[in-house]
């Protein structure tokens, strides 16, 4: 089980490339089972989730094959229409498998994907968004199994904003027949370029005041495109930057994806300036607190949260985090308090007191952004950080150890300890 040892204290400087985006590939790839043929992702990252998902397509008959940057996905031979257990209580996201296998073969069987590292995970929305395309959904002995002879067009309001659910429902009904109406659908970059991937396959999407319309096509056409940049790995090294201090440019940067992260991070301090296809961020002398909740794009994301409690464990007076997505989002206090910061919990908040410095200690990692959060943490600390079960954050960070070590960051990577255990889902 690998571990980062990290020397804090030091300012980042100099400039890294962002990679293609983990939550915009991964709903691409379940997209690809909705045709018969190859399809081809560019740009995208080399992550353990990436690879995960590849093995739930080959489960169902897929080819998956590529190279470092590329996936390429050859549904020509799927025969298979079940998602097991122990592939997808690795990864929520193979529950993505649900919606293009009922459109594409009228049945499937998929795990529930079950809790993950901070609480219970929920699809429901999934399920009823399906049945409102006339697909019969059973749960029984931990696995949703739906068939439908073939979707059909239906109007469905999500009763909360789910990034999973939309992705699910929509691909579903690219290939119902008649027109489908979905109301209050996720709003995310990555739902989005969903959208005009699913169109350029030949599918009839167009937005709506409140949500998407959804002409169903009898099928679609595989493609050939390069995923977008990843905007929480950006707005992760903007977190750094604003925390540790110093000037960093990033490359490749989705700026126009980062919504209202870039006015909160200005708010902490930071100077930032953006251009077209990159983005310059300059640390303050001292962070300034804030008030912050998060909320569905275009709203302060969840999955920055703990990247910002970290930033914020610095700063000159009292911050309070509200996580409206995810109310139990916080297994990060209790490590970053181990490195000498000073928050509590009341409900879905958290109340950081601003410390004068933070000091290396040992602190494990729970889950994919907490991990991000302790490294960033670690790096502002004195002294030296031991961050053990780093796989947690090698699922959505590509080489990020790497990409701080190019910022003149003291980050090394270890063995430790027994092999690694199972990994609960959490993203
Ligand atoms: C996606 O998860 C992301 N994962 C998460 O990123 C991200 O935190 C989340 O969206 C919110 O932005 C991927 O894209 C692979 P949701 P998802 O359905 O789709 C509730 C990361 O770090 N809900 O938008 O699972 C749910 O409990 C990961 O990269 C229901 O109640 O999230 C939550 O409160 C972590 N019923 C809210 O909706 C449902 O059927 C939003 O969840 C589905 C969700």
């Amino acid at each position: 089980m690998d571990k980062f040892v990290i020397r804090g204290g030091k300012k980042l400087s100099g400039s890294i490339v962002i990679s293609g985006s983990k939550n915009g590939t991964l709903p691409l790839m379940a997209a690809a089972l909705l045709t018969r043929g190859v399809t081809v992702l560019r740009n995208t990252p080399y992550l353990r989730d990436i690879q995960t998902l590849s093995n739930v397509l080959r489960v169902v008959g897929a080819r998956v094959y590529g190279g470092a940057r590329t996936v390429r996905i050859d549904t020509r031979h799927c025969n298979h229409f079940e998602a097991p257990y122990d592939l997808v209580k690795t990864m929520r996201a193979s529950f993505y498998m649900l919606g293009p296998l009922l459109a594409r073969y009228g049945r499937v069987r998929v795990s529930l994907p079950g809790g993950c590292a901070w609480g219970p995970r929920p699809v429901d929305l999934h399920l009823k968004g399906l049945e409102a395309l006339g697909a019969n959904v059973t749960v029984a002995h931990g696995y949703v199994e739906a068939t439908a002879k073939r979707l059909t067009g239906g109007v469905f309001k999500f009763d909360k904003v789910s990034v999973g659910a939309t992705a699910n429902v929509v691909m579903a009904a690219t290939l119902a027949r008649g027109v489908t109406r979905l109301i209050n659908t996720a709003q995310e970059p990555e739902i989005t370029f969903l959208v005009q991937v699913l169109n350029k396959m030949g599918a009839r999407i167009r937005h709506t005041r409140d949500g998407v319309e959804i002409r169903g096509v009898d099928r679609l056409r595989p493609v050939n495109v390069s995923v977008i940049p990843d905007r929480i790995e950006a707005g992760t090294f903007i977190a750094a930057t604003t925390l540790c201090g110093g000037k960093i440019t990033l490359k490749n940067c989705p700026s126009a994806h980062l919504g209202s992260t870039i006015e909160a991070f200005e708010k902490a301090g930071a100077k930032i300036q953006v251009r077209k296809n990159s983005l310059t961020v300059e640390g303050p002398a001292k962070v300034r607190p804030l008030e912050i909740a998060t909320a569905p794009y275009p709203g302060f994301p969840t999955d920055l949260q703990a990247q910002m409690m970290a930033l914020l464990s610095v700063a000159g007076g009292t911050s309070i985090i509200t996580d409206t997505i995810y109310p139990d989002r916080f297994t990060h206090v209790p490590e970053l308090n181990r490195l000498g910061a000073n928050i509590r919990l009341q409900g879905n908040a958290a109340v950081i007191l601003g410390v004068k410095a933070l000091s290396g200690a040992q602190v494990m990692a729970t889950d994919l952004r907490a991990s991000a959060a302790l490294v960033i943490a670690g790096l502002k600390a004195g002294g030296e950080t031991h961050l053990s079960r780093v796989y947690h954050i090698d699922r959505g960070y590509e080489k990020i150890e790497e990409k701080f070590r190019a910022l003149g960051a003291s980050v090394k990577r270890t063995m430790d300890g027994p092999v690694e255990p199972a990994v609960p889902a959490d993203a």
